[in-house]
């Protein structure tokens, strides 16, 4: 079984706090987006709530895997995330900035993680590091063209 020191570990269970929050975000603004383009965000934060919905799963079983308990309950999840547990907008624009902001936080924790465990030699643990970051990557290219698309119409 690999191992990973405390301060790893934790900065783990703290990604599942992050990724926890971030799926509950992209899950409310997709009840409460408004605007001309809708439907099509509405559809598109609802793919990515499912998605986060299994990067929490994927992080929560490699804590199992390495040995530990997730613990994992709401306010927990509220207070440990690098995340902003804040969900109040309903703009597209607005929306995508906040998930762009968002996504960068958890990027940054991952690329923490990714060397920590790389200099600890768990390989899988750092694998899914960069498989998280590539959804991150893509993701936040994708949120970066609504809002520039958005910003163009209002011109
Ligand atoms: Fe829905």
């Amino acid at each position: 079984m690999a191992k990973i020191n405390l301060e790893t570990t934790n900065k783990l269970r703290r990604l599942l706090s992050s990724w926890a929050v971030f799926y509950q975000k992209a899950h409310t603004f997709h009840w409460d987006v408004t605007g001309e383009n809708f439907l099509g965000f509405h559809k598109y934060l609802k793919q990515m709530y499912e998605e986060s919905v299994e990067h929490c799963d994927e992080i929560a079983e490699r804590l199992r895997q390495i040995g530990e308990r997730t613990e994992l309950t709401l306010n927990g999840a509220s207070s440990d995330s690098v995340v902003q547990d804040d969900n109040s907008l309903s703009t597209v624009n607005k929306i995508s900035q906040d998930l762009i902001t968002a996504i960068a936080q958890l990027t940054s924790l991952q690329t923490e993680i990714y060397n920590e465990a790389d200099e600890q030699r768990d390989y899988v643990t750092a694998n899914l590091m960069t498989q998280l970051s590539k959804w991150c990557e893509f993701n936040s290219w994708f949120l970066a063209s609504v809002a520039g698309e958005e910003n163009e119409t209002n011109m």
